[in-house]
């Protein structure tokens, strides 16, 4: 066991030689990087989680999540400290106009004879933005006989439960005009949920993203989501999503990032496309 490194706060203190250890497990484990080379952001997420689990320095922290079986179990639980989970109904409001207005259209007059769409929210968290493009789709007259599918997939085992059972608080709501808020939820005693009509559509299962073989369980899709986390992880597991995302990708199928994350400067198959207000990346139909 390694000493003890307490500060005069009583916080665990952690050495530059533990941040680059627990560093390089999270970004080999996920691909994250925002965070987790701030030591002070570490002591302040995990100081508490040693303290529960009795240890005295991060050097013991790193070889419990490293050698230890049931290491595995407590990666999920550090990365669940440092990753945020923040999200709502309808966020990004303007490239959501663009989705129905410039990208849904494309792709129902290009699948016309399929009569089916699948969509892809690729880092979910708790299912908002999933149930969101559900919504967006059924508000669509043109495709009520369109068979729609939406998958949704986090990393995080804790942030699906809440995504499957679909019920939210106020702060979901921050963004949810009252008229979709009537048409597509119903008040609960735990909270307002989804209705049953949007959740059918919906569904969610475990996915890291920087592991390409786990994408064969999503099938084929025409549109990605995927807003709001390739901005927390490396740049090398961005290029390595966006590759994987484009092969997953239907030809003709688009890609969505968040307004901070853009392909400007990565070498990508993606060719852009500029909507009225937004960017958006599409894989060439040939
Ligand atoms: C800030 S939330 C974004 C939620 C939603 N896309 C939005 O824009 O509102 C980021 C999510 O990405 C997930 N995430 C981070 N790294 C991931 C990875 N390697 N694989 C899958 N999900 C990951 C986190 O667990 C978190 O729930």
């Amino acid at each position: 066991m390694s000493g003890r490194q307490v500060g005069e706060s009583g916080r665990v203190r952690i050495t530059d030689e533990e941040v680059r250890l627990l560093q390089e497990l999270v970004h080999d484990h996920c691909g994250l990087s925002t965070g987790v080379n701030d030591g002070f952001f570490l002591e302040r997420r995990l100081g508490p989680r040693l303290r529960e689990l009795g240890l005295k320095c991060f050097l013991d922290y790193y070889h419990l999540l490293r050698f230890d079986p049931g290491g595995d179990e407590e990666l999920d639980e550090f990365v669940e400290r440092i990753t945020t989970h923040e999200t709502y109904f309808f966020r990004e409001q303007f490239q959501l106009d663009g989705f129905c207005n410039q990208v849904l259209p494309s792709l129902v007059d290009r699948l016309s004879a399929r009569r089916s769409l699948a969509f892809w929210s690729a880092g979910c968290s708790t299912g908002e933005e999933a149930y969101t493009i559900a919504m967006l789709v059924r508000e669509q007259p043109q495709l009520d006989d369109w068979n729609v599918r939406v998958i949704g997939t986090d990393l995080s085992r804790k942030v699906l439960g809440q995504a499957r059972a679909g019920v939210y608080g106020p702060s979901s709501f921050r963004t949810t005009r009252a008229d979709l808020r009537r048409r597509y939820f119903e008040e609960v005693p735990d909270g307002t949920r989804v209705c049953g009509a949007i959740r059918r559509l919906c569904s969610f299962r475990q996915l890291n993203l920087i592991r390409a073989a786990q994408y064969g369980s999503v099938g084929p899709v025409d549109a990605i989501f995927c807003r709001n986390v390739l901005m927390y992880l490396s740049g090398s597991a961005r290029n390595q999503i966006i590759e994987s995302f484009y092969d997953r990708l239907a030809p003709g199928g688009y890609l969505l990032l968040g307004h901070s994350e853009s392909l400007l400067s990565t070498a990508t198959r993606f060719e852009h496309v500029h909507l009225e207000k937004d960017l958006v990346y599409r894989r060439p139909l040939v």
